[in-house]
């Protein structure tokens, strides 16, 4: 079945609220029907962020969440939070997270289990380093990434899987449609052993790293390719909705 492309930029920590606010409207403004599209700015902007949108179709995303419901956890957010603001989606396992704030497996897991369980989408990134890659273990660690999901999960719409090689994200070396479509492939086989071939065939896998308007169409062509998370290229309205218009 045809699956609709999602299309998602995030802003990691970038822009100020004017420059966000800006950015939203304009991206609100000529977002096509069509194409699933979001935006995740830093936790501080998303209410102003919302206001934005408001009335558009663009989705409201997160970059992060806390998996507990509320009590004394200093500085963290959690999901009924993001939701009182109008959230639709939430990253969990960005490579970030994992790489350069150290967050484990375990707790990865647990914050993909509470963003799917409070009704929300949850965009889980998997993605291999250098090292990885060149050992020959992409597939083994994209499995173990994917084992961090243990919850039921019965909506394939409110999974969505993110393949982001970490040597593509920020350095401008993107992978190319083949090493994109050979992974996405092989996620899509690994979820339909998890869950079921039906649940497999709904669930839509982004590509992450280095996606920016030239290479778009390439990666949005392959067959398992289902959309796009934006880091650098959706910090531009023209840049970010050139991508979107690709996966039209
Ligand atoms: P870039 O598009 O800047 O490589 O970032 C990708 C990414 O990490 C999106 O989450």
């Amino acid at each position: 079945m045809a699956r609709q492309k999602f299309i998602a930029g995030n802003w990691k920590m970038n822009t100020t609220k004017a420059v966000a606010v800006e950015l939203a409207k304009g991206i609100a403004k000529a977002a096509p029907a069509g194409v699933a599209t979001g935006i995740a700015p830093p936790f501080v902007y998303l209410d102003a962020v919302a206001q934005a949108i408001s009335g558009s179709g663009v989705l409201l995303g997160a970059q992060d969440v806390y998996f507990e419901k509320s009590g004394a956890f200093t500085g963290e957010i959690s999901v009924d939070m993001l939701k009182d603001l109008g959230v639709k989606f939430v990253l969990a396992g960005h490579s970030e997270r994992r790489h350069v704030l150290m967050e484990s497996s375990e707790l990865t897991a647990k914050k993909a289990d509470a963003i799917y369980a409070g009704g929300l989408i949850l965009i889980h990134c998997v993605g291999e380093k250098l090292e990885e890659r060149d050992g020959n273990q992409t597939l083994e660690v994209v499995q173990a990434q994917l084992n961090e999901l243990t919850a039921k999960m019965d909506d394939p719409d409110r999974l969505v899987i993110a393949y982001e090689p970490v040597w593509a994200i920020g350095t401008g070396r993107t992978a190319t449609d083949a090493q994109a479509q050979e992974v996405h492939a092989f996620i899509r086989q690994a979820i339909a052993k998890m869950w079921n071939p039906d649940f497999a065939d709904r669930v839509r896998i982004q590509y992450g790293g280095s996606m920016k308007p030239d290479n778009a169409k390439g990666l949005l062509g392959q067959p398992d390719v289902d959309g796009g998370l934006i880091g650098g290229a959706a910090l531009k309205a023209d840049s970010f909705l050139a991508i979107v218009n690709a996966g039209l």
